[in-house]
């Protein structure tokens, strides 16, 4: 029992006998007592590319993030490999978009060509993963096929998901990540995979994925703001309850999700660590495009100390539960690291 090893009020006044102090002397002790490390293996470089570019395009709210070219993509994903990142997750900007997000799973799409390249250079040095969705590729931006009256339609974007979910594997993803939040598109997606011989690819499922303020940068990153309405009415609304986000994580888990997410990170680390108390798989969490741009911008300004904030919040992203992290400073954090 802890309580028991707490000195009595009476005890204190008298003389600390208990000094935590001890342990944090000096650098070396500190070391040694961390209890929460970070290693390379377990970041996840998240990485945009776009089709008919020549020279990788900046992203004005994602400092040093930037809309790659095929070319430029090999380049920094073999720096991540180099660094000893442990995967990359890959996004992508078609030339032409439609209402059904024609792009996602054409196997000449720009994410499934990019895969074929990236299988050939780096696929047994990291993981190959895949965000699975229709946003990047739709014309009005949203997760999934609407309605006439623009609803999203939940049972008909699942067979548009699972089709995609195929051409990735087809190119070479080694691992699915859908992030559309439709009911029942683990399951979905599962049974397509499986019916094409892929039952080895696992899912790493964005399962409490919650609607927020902090994608606002990836949206121009991924060029998939919606042209109209909002993702409220199918991604998690943050004032939801824990138990919202755990139902969600048990579905997925019976779907047959093999890595459940939880995002954004900083701001939900309860969920995180409540998800991580109650599943035996790994649990990843997605330091998102909003989080690494107030970053960005509060250094740029000088009012942080950049590197120190950078590896506080991933520490305490890693504390709270994760097991993986999405982060846009994987590459570097990760060259730090070793
Ligand atoms: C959907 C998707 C989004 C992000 C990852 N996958 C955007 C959204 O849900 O609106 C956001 C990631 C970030 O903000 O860094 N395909």
């Amino acid at each position: 029992m802890r309580s028991r090893d707490v000195p009595q009020t009476a005890d204190i006044a008298q003389f600390p006998v208990a000094r935590p102090r001890r342990l944090r002397r000096t650098a070396a002790l500190r070391r040694m007592v961390a209890g929460t490390r970070l290693h390379p293996a377990e970041l996840i470089l998240p990485v945009f590319v776009k089709e008919d570019i020549t020279e990788p395009q900046p992203i004005g709210s994602m400092p040093g993030v930037v809309q790659h070219t095929r070319d430029s993509l090999r380049k920094a994903v073999h720096e991540a490999a180099e660094a000893g990142v442990g995967g990359v997750i890959l996004f992508g900007i078609p030339a032409v978009k439609d209402a059904r997000g024609s792009a996602a799973d054409d196997p000449d799409g720009i994410v499934q060509v990019a895969l074929r390249d990236l299988a050939a250079d780096v696929g047994d040095e990291l993981v190959l993963m895949t965000d699975t969705c229709l946003d990047e590729y739709t014309d009005h931006g949203h997760c999934g096929l609407l309605t006439e009256t623009g609803e999203v339609d939940n049972d008909a974007t699942l067979e548009r998901y699972a089709s995609a979910a195929v051409a990735q594997a087809r190119a070479g993803s080694q691992v699915i990540a859908p992030s559309g939040m439709m009911d029942g598109q683990v399951g979905a997606i599962r049974a397509a995979l499986d019916a094409e011989g892929f039952t080895d690819i696992p899912i790493m499922a964005y399962s409490a994925k919650y609607a927020s303020g902090f994608y606002g940068p990836f949206r121009e990153a991924a060029e998939c703001a919606p042209q109209f309405g909002d993702r409220n009415a199918y991604q998690q609304d943050p004032a939801g309850s824990a138990d919202e986000a755990l139902r969600e994580v048990r579905l997925d888990l019976a779907e047959g999700a093999d890595i459940v997410m939880v995002k954004p990170a900083l701001a939900y680390l309860d969920i995180l660590s409540q998800v991580r108390d109650l599943v035996e798989v790994p649990v990843a969490a997605y330091q998102v495009s909003g989080e690494y741009a107030m970053v960005e911008a509060a250094a740029a300004n000088g009012w942080i100390d950049r590197e120190r904030i950078i590896m506080e919040s991933l520490l305490a992203i890693r504390r709270a539960g994760a097991d993986l992290i999405l982060t846009y400073w994987a590459t570097e954090v990760a060259r730090g690291l070793s």
